[in-house]
């Protein structure tokens, strides 16, 4: 039974007013802080920023439970539609509640608005990521049935450890790699007479492992590209991203893509890296890598950590970054919930 005091409303970030986001910003920065207590805050144009600007190949749907006693967010929760062809079977979801109001029905209750929109949608498998730290998340997805399907960790690289001898050893190694293949940095949005290569060069992310998920293989689109530059420019963050070209062929070989908000100078995440099958073994990967970092160090003279997320079972990429000295930060489990399982725990 939900708190008589509480009340769920949808938030629809494109028209909240100035009270509403201030409210909705302390409670973005509570639950951060949950998470990521050495992280600073963020402001409230940047919390309704990051609810705000999502490519539109998703339907983002999301509610805030108030109190209307004291004028305060203490819950949200919001479910992503994919407009896109592959996994019309699934859609992801999230739900936090500050943790003094626990236990009192309010993480059933955005469930509800959650599972109504899946049902509406014939989405049956609902995806939602939970930290290993808070085991809240972890009781709750087993009370409704969800099983345990992926592990894996933000994984942190301190500047100060990293092990600067190998980067010159893949660099060095890449210089001779350099007659067969031109190594090109493109910063801000990739450059629309390579979005067609650059859209299949993504889809190599398919090959990096999932484990458990029922997950089919995604399509990268000229314009999901395009949707998702739009987004990271209407956030303030910047992306650098270096290609290998094969000289012969003009194939593109592989990528690796770092993203750095202009609010956190100091931070930078690493995104995706990939090699395309036919060019993997060769050095590659480190080459980019190495590159990469030795760029990122010259130009960016306020950085001081890297972060990025791996499956824990990413036993190639978590080579590399463990030898650069990447240590684990944070640890997630990937949960999937059938629909059925999440009617019958709400009763429906
Ligand atoms: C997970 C979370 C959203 C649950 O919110 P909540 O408002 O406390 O959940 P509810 O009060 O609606 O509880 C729903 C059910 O889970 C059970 N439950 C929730 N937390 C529990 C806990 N810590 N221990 C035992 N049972 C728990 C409740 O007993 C209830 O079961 P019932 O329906 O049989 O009575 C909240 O703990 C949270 O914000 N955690 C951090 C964020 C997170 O992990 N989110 C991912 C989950 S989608």
């Amino acid at each position: 039974m939900i708190n008589q005091n509480i009340r769920i409303k949808e938030l629809d970030p494109h028209t909240v007013g100035e009270s509403e986001a201030t409210a909705l910003n302390i409670f973005d920065n509570r639950m951060r802080a949950e998470q990521w207590p050495l992280d600073p805050l963020r402001s409230v144009a940047e919390t309704i920023g990051h609810w705000r600007f999502v490519p539109e190949y998703l339907d983002l749907h999301q509610w805030a439970a108030w109190s209307d006693a004291e004028k305060k967010v203490v819950g949200r929760g919001h479910i992503n539609i994919g407009r896109y062809e592959e996994n019309p079977h699934m859609a992801d979801f999230d739900i936090d509640v500050i943790p003094e109001m626990r236990r009192q029905g309010i993480g059933k209750a955005l469930l509800r608005r959650i599972v109504a929109v899946a049902r509406r949608e014939n989405r049956d498998l609902l995806l939602v990521t939970t930290d290993r730290d808070i085991p809240a998340g972890r009781v709750f997805l087993r009370r409704l049935g969800a099983r345990m399907s992926l592990a894996s960790h933000t994984n942190q690289l301190d500047l100060s450890h990293l092990d600067m001898t190998l980067v010159d050893k893949w660099r060095s190694r890449g210089l001779r790699l350099a007659r067969s293949f031109d190594l090109v940095l493109r910063e801000g949005a990739y450059p629309e007479g390579n979005l067609e290569a650059m859209a299949e060069l993504k889809g190599v992310m398919n090959t990096a492992p999932t484990d458990a998920l029922e997950l089919e293989a995604f399509t990268w689109t000229v314009d999901h590209l395009r949707q998702e530059d739009r987004c990271l420019i209407s956030l303030g963050v910047e992306r650098w991203t270096m290609f290998l070209k094969d000289r012969t062929t003009g194939e593109l070989a592989g990528f690796t893509e770092v993203l750095r908000d202009r609010h956190y100078p100091d931070t930078v995440e690493q995104g995706h890296t990939a090699v395309s099958l036919k060019y993997r073994n060769r050095g590659l990967a480190q080459w980019l890598k190495g590159e990469m970092l030795s760029r990122m160090i010259k130009e960016m003279p306020q950085l001081k950590k890297i972060r990025t997320a791996n499956a824990d079972s990413n036993a190639a990429m978590l080579r590399i970054n463990r030898s650069l000295g990447f240590r684990p930060l944070k640890s997630w489990s990937t949960w999937q919930v059938d629909l059925d399982r999440a009617l019958g725990y709400l009763g429906e």
